[in-house]
């Protein structure tokens, strides 16, 4: 696929189905993300990955983090669920890394860099996936279930696979609108 096509055609999928991405898929997956924008060469990133039952692990962790936070028995349910929403979830977070001239703010941007690079090199090969976040990320007990320290920030989950519905048509959006060409 060409470049400038999938920058330009590039969207989500909330439906999603087996078969995941695996083996080479996967690897070029995760070398898209390592190609992610990293001020100072830091690699802040981790990619957590729950493929099959380890998915009902993620649920377990996200169920706890939901019952710690008092929330009702149908968020519980809700939330144990939500990894069994495609085949494949990886967990992304910034393994912040302290540094004079890279402060926490662009570590995390360039974990959400690589959360993108995953998800269009996926649909680049025919997967999809989409980019989900809720209040599990800012979880400190998510964080610690997930093995991540004090400094670290989960910036989302990817879920993948295969899409199960049609492509959307997006919508055209006029860049007009967003850009400005500074004039004072
Ligand atoms: C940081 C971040 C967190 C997001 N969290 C969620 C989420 O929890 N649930 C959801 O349905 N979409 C979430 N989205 C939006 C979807 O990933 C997706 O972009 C949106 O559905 C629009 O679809 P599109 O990517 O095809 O334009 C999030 C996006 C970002 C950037």
């Amino acid at each position: 696929m060409d470049a400038l096509e999938l920058l330009l055609n590039r969207h989500s999928c909330p439906r999603l189905a087996e078969p995941a991405p695996a083996g080479e898929q996967l690897e070029l997956i995760f070398k898209a993300g390592l190609r992610a924008p990293d001020h100072a060469t830091l690699t802040p990133w981790e990619f957590i990955v729950f493929a099959g039952e380890q998915r009902y692990r993620l649920g377990d962790i996200l169920a706890a983090a939901a019952e710690a936070r008092g929330e009702v028995p149908e968020a519980v349910d809700k939330a144990r669920n939500a990894p069994l929403r495609a085949p494949l979830v990886i967990a992304v977070a910034a393994r912040v890394k302290p540094h004079d001239k890279v402060p926490e703010l662009e570590q995390h941007l360039s974990a959400g860099c690589a959360l993108m690079a995953m998800q269009m090199a996926a649909q680049a090969q025919g997967f999809n996936g989409i980019w989900r976040s809720g209040w599990f990320i800012f979880d400190r007990g998510v964080h610690r279930q997930l093995g991540l320290g004090e400094q670290d920030q989960l910036v989302g989950f990817l879920y993948l696979g295969t899409p199960l519905m049609e492509v959307r048509k997006l919508p055209e959006r006029d860049p007009a609108q967003f850009v400005r060409y500074f004039d004072r």
